[in-house]
This record gives C-alpha cells, sequence and structure tokens, in this order.
C-alpha cells in the first residue's frame, strides 16, 4: 500500500506501523524564557482546570516546559494535572565544573520527565553543534529522560531548493541522533528556523513533505519508528489542519503555549485529531 502524502509516495508502512500508529499525539508547550513564577502557576492552573473538564489520557501526551529555576515549582501541579514536566536543554556530563549548566541527572532530579535538545535558538546562540547535541541526547536518554530533539533549516537552505535542504536535515538528524535509542525514549521535532516566532508557518505541503523525509530516514536508517512533531507558529486556529496531516504526531509550540485558551484549543485540536486517526 501506498499513500500520497501532497505528491510524496511512500509506502505506508515506512511511516505507520499498525503496533503504534494509534499512539497518542504529543502537544509540547516551550515556554522559553517566559513567565514569572506567578503567570506560570496562572497558566498550570488553567491549563489543568480545563484538562479536568477535558481529559486526553491516552489520546495526547502533553509537556510544559518552563525555564528551568522554575521547573520543581511547577512539578506537583503538572504532574497532578496528567501532563509531563520538561527542560529546555541539560548538559552532556552528569556533573561537573560546568558553571551555569545543568545535568540530565539534575532535572531528573527536581521532577522533569522530558528535555528539549537541539532548539534552532541554542545551536545558533549557543553554537551548539549536533556533535553536542548527540552527546547531550545519550546522557538524557540514560538518565530516564524523553528528548525532543529539534531540527530544522534555515531560510537560505530552504531557497536553494529541496535537493539541497532535504539532504541537509538528513545529515543534521543522524549527526543528532546517536545510535541505539528506542521508539519511547526520543521524539523529533521538525522546526523549519524561518516559521518560528515569525508567525510564518509552513504550508500543510511543506510539512507532509519534511515529516514524509524523516519518517523514511529514521525507518531505513535507524530502524525507528519515532513520533516526528512539527513546530514554527503553531496557533490555536492552524493546529487542527497541521495535526491532521497523518504524518504529523504532534507540535512543540511557543508563543501560543504561554496563554492558556489557546494552548487548550490546540490541545483539544490534537485530541479531535487523534480521534479522526
Ligand atoms: P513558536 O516557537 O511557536 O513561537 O514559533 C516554536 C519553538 O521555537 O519551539
Amino acid at each position: 500500500m501506498e499513500g500520497d502524502f501532497y505528491g510524496c509516495k511512500l509506502a505506508a508502512s515506512e511511516y505507520s506501523d499498525p503496533m503504534t500508529a494509534k499512539r497518542p499525539l504529543f502537544v509540547a508547550a516551550n515556554w522559553k524564557m517566559h513567565t514569572r513564577l506567578v503567570d506560570g502557576r496562572v497558566l498550570v492552573q488553567e491549563m489543568s482546570d480545563y484538562l479536568r473538564q477535558a481529559p486526553v489520557a491516552g489520546a495526547v501526551d502533553i509537556a510544559i516546559c518552563p525555564p528551568f529555576p522554575y521547573l520543581h515549582m511547577h512539578e506537583g501541579a503538572a504532574h497532578q494535572a496528567g501532563m509531563w514536566l520538561g527542560a529546555q536543554d541539560c548538559h552532556a556530563a552528569d556533573d561537573g565544573a560546568f558553571t551555569g549548566d545543568v545535568s540530565a541527572a539534575m532535572l531528573k532530579d527536581v521532577g522533569c520527565d522530558v528535555v528539549i535538545l537541539g532548539h534552532s535558538e541554542r545551536r545558533a546562540l549557543h553554537q551548539e553543534t549536533d556533535a553536542m547535541i548527540s552527546a547531550k541526547l545519550r546522557t538524557a536518554v540514560a538518565a530516564g529522560l524523553h528528548v525532543i530533539l529539534c531540527v530544522g533549516e534555515a531560510l537560505a537552505q530552504r531557497e536553494l531548493g529541496k535537493e539541497h535542504f532535504l539532504p541537509q536535515l538528513e545529515t543534521q538528524l543522524l549527526a543528532s541522533l546517536p545510535e541505539g535509542v528506542a521508539d519511547a525514549q526520543v521524539s523529533v521535532a521538525y522546526e523549519p528556523i524561518w516559521a518560528i516566532g515569525t508567525g510564518k508557518t509552513a504550508t500543510l505541503e511543506e510539512i507532509s513533505e519534511v515529516h514524509v523525509q524523516l519518517h523514511h530516514i529514521l525507518r531505513t536508517k535507524r530502524n525507528l519508528n519515532l513520533r516526528v512533531l512539527y513546530g514554527g507558529s503553531v496557533k490555536a486556529n492552524n493546529a487542527l489542519e497541521i495535526l491532521s496531516l497523518p504524518v504529523v504526531d504532534g507540535v512543540l509550540v511557543g508563543g501560543a503555549s504561554l496563554k492558556a485558551p489557546e494552548f487548550c484549543t490546540i490541545i483539544n485540536a490534537a485530541q479531535h485529531a487523534y480521534r479522526q486517526r
């Protein structure tokens, strides 16, 4: 059987496994360096109230990723509401003389379940290389954290055409993802850099094309069936159409995750999309 996703032909077995095809969608909130303690508490409270009225267990996995200092403070409320707690980075070592850094084991200690690695803002601002991200990922997984591994092309790369940026994405993905991880340990987030925080979302065709490729690379090169999330200006008004794409397994949300009504609409869209699968 072959699927036709906006012109991308792929055998259905290459992106969906009957055993895992109906796995929960994953909606992750990347708060970046936003929210003070009170703002975060209100946000988590509003999300908890929503989830109490509209439970999503089994259909949608939700993670919130606040700034480091607040992780422990949001731990109880996040877990009580059935959400995972995530950090936005970690160091590759367990301990050591690394001023200002935080290890995966420390994140685990304060109740984290998830860590985002390789976000383009960190790749750009902190010169994080694929090799550094791969080392962090290995440590994070060993510490028992689920990793959201971000990959994505810059506008200049995309403008060179798909025969250029798709192989670059493959290289970035495989170099950032160490061998030997399991499906449950990692999700990939495709985040085109030009769509992050710009209000410029990739089209459904562009998202499908890349997700098909990423699933294909993961399956053929690593024998993995990871969830592949989309990120980049996901909002309440476009989440449903994005999450309805069969090759999209969730979303990584920045700006729109800072307003509870908007983020809850995205959660609701994921639940709806899950039911349609
Ligand atoms: P955005 O950010 O939703 O604000 O575009 C996404 C991200 O950077 O993870």
